[in-house]
């Protein structure tokens, strides 16, 4: 699979990465570990080099998983984790009930990345992300105890998530950022506005998350689609079925496309988001493998500027309807 680098780092990656937060966590109940363990191999056959995880998946179940399974490919791979939610007991970490904790402080993160460390079965956590901007503790004081984990080889690279471009600035002084991962996709373009000139500016490379938006972009799921309580998506007010149903639109774009291109939605979604620039390496999440097969396969759709016009003019008349996320979990965003 083609190779790119996040931004100014030396860090290069699988144009595609894989997400495997739903192997364990907010899509229903953990997935078979030995079917995973095998799905995750079976990504690295296929050229994937980039692994995308966190503390809070499980808690703790999707690091085991994903250490363990990538162990024997410890060399080829790049794994990155994240830290920063509250995960201690009685905590609420997804906010299904209502407002997630968060916790940066600069000695957790140091407790944290032991625990990562363990479960990865790693020496050095090659990308290490805060998962959400902590509004109690001063943004120099996480990329400061990140930098003294950089300098103790225990971390290679730093990304936040969810960033504002301010914060992203003042941490960029203390420690240089290699990636931001946010949420940016046809359904999602805020990004565009203000995070991405930065990111270019400064030289920091961008790692969508949710880049199928959730699963809806593939065109796999319709107003008929129902979510059961252990699934994140039943909380989301984009994932109503009124708001299923408005946002059709936006399927039978990415459907034509598709046709013209030989592709599936899914595909076109992907292949628009590698086009938006050669420093964007988004990390879909599947759990079967002929669904990895179709998205890794968007690596070979290439998008002409006249596709990406046509397909920037339809997605302007299409207003997308419902929130991304309940209002307390947006509020933890762009912070
Ligand atoms: N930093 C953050 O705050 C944050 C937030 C959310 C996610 N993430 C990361 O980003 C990764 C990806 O995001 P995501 O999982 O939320 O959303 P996504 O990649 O946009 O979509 C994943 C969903 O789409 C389905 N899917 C995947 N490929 C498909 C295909 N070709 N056809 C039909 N359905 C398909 C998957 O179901 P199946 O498993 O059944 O295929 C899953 O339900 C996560 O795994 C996680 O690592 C980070």
């Amino acid at each position: 699979m083609h190779k790119r680098k996040l931004g100014n780092s030396d860090l290069e990656v699988s144009a595609i990465g894989l997400g495997c937060m739903g192997m364990s966590f907010s899509y229903g109940p953990p997935k078979d570990k030995q079917e995973m363990t095998a799905l995750l191999g079976a990504a690295v056959d296929r050229g994937v080099t980039f692994f995308d995880t966190a503390e809070v998946y499980g808690p703790y179940l999707n690091e085991e998983l994903v250490g363990e399974a990538l162990a024997p490919f410890r060399n080829q791979v790049a794994i990155a984790t994240k830290f920063g939610f509250d995960i201690s007991p009685n905590s609420d970490p997804r906010g299904m009930k209502g407002s997630p904790g968060l916790n940066s402080r600069p000695e957790h993160i140091q407790e944290a990345v032991e625990g990562s460390l363990k479960r990865l079965k790693v020496e050095t956590i090659d990308l290490l992300y805060q998962h959400r901007v902590d509004p109690n503790v001063p943004i120099e004081d996480v990329a400061g105890a990140v930098k003294e984990l950089i300098q103790a080889g225990k971390v290679k690279h730093f990304g936040l998530s969810e960033a504002g471009v301010q914060t992203i600035r003042r941490a960029h002084a203390v420690q240089p950022v290699t990636a931001l991962q946010s949420e940016y996709s046809l359904w999602w373009r805020k990004p565009e506005a203000e995070v991405i000139p930065t990111l270019e500016e400064l030289g920091i490379g961008f790692v969508p998350y949710s880049p199928l938006g959730k699963g809806f972009l593939t065109g796999k799921i319709d107003e008929n689609a129902t979510f059961d309580s252990s699934d994140f998506r039943s909380t989301l007010p984009r994932f109503t079925p009124e708001a299923l149903k408005a946002n059709q639109a936006l399927i039978n774009l990415l459907g034509a496309i598709a046709q013209r291109k030989q592709a599936t939605p899914a595909q076109i979604a992907l292949a628009w988001l590698l086009a938006q620039k050669p420093w964007i390496v988004p990390i879909p999440g599947t759990t079967k493998l002929h669904r990895l097969d179709e998205n890794i396969g968007a690596v070979s759709v290439e998008l002409t500027s006249d596709d990406l016009l046509d397909i920037d003019d339809a997605a302007a008349k299409i207003a997308v309807q419902g929130a991304r996320y309940p209002e307390k979990l947006e509020q933890m965003t762009g912070r």
